[in-house]
């Protein structure tokens, strides 16, 4: 609870998301850089990675639990790394923080399957529809999950919103080679290695 509350101190913490839509660049990060969005970024590892390699990209790192954001938060902070910011809120209010063509990328590691409840789901038909809100023409989109339910809905959801499929990869560490980037590895990632699970990866456009 103390972190949560301590999370509106942070000044990479944004409290109003929604006063900054189509303002972002102008307002948060002072450039015209490219936004990246993390969605279910827990302790944002992925958005700490990727911010520190491309300091002429932004990133924005979203998730729903306090206690995580706290943790990312802090980390950008000790690390100096300032092309980076933190939202806690639903992934289902990005159409109302952001502008059509405000986003460039979208990152979504090991999302929470939700395997009752396919419309929860970050790459469901509602949450393309969002997507579609929001990116830039052909930006590209990321998962990496571990589960294969989600990761067959996925690819079906995929094609029945007629989206492009860019690269399928069943068994992320049974390639001789790979894009240095999927090779960022998240608190999930490492556990569901540890738990000998394969990982899986799909890049799409919607
Ligand atoms: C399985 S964890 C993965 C966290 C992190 N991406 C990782 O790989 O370590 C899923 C995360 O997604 C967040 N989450 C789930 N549904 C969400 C939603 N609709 N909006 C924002 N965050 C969500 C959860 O709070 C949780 O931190």
């Amino acid at each position: 609870m103390q972190r949560i509350r301590a999370l509106s101190s942070f000044t990479n913490v944004i409290d109003d998301p929604s006063h900054f839509k189509g303002l972002w660049n102008e307002d948060i990060f002072h450039n015209d850089h490219s936004i990246t969005l993390e969605l279910g970024c827990g302790k944002g590892e992925y958005a700490l990675a990727l911010a520190q390699r491309f300091p002429k990209q932004n990133f924005i790192g979203i998730d729903l639990k306090g206690a995580r954001l706290f943790i990312a938060a802090q980390n950008a902070l000790e690390l100096q790394i300032e092309n980076v910011v933190f939202i806690r809120m639903h992934a289902e209010k990005i159409a109302e923080v952001f502008s059509k063509n405000e986003v460039t990328e979208i990152w979504i590691p090991f999302p929470d399957p939700y395997p009752k409840k396919a419309r929860k789901r970050l790459t469901s038909t509602k949450y393309i529809q969002l997507y579609r809100q929001i990116l830039s023409e052909n930006a590209a989109i990321h998962l990496k999950t571990d589960d294969e339910k989600l990761f067959e809905f996925t690819l079906s959801t995929l094609q029945q919103e007629n989206c492009a499929i860019q690269e399928v990869i069943h068994d992320l560490y049974d390639q001789a080679k790979r894009d240095e980037l999927l090779e960022i590895q998240t608190t999930f990632e490492k556990r569901h290695l540890r738990d000998g699970k394969n990982i899986r990866y799909i890049r799409f456009s919607v």
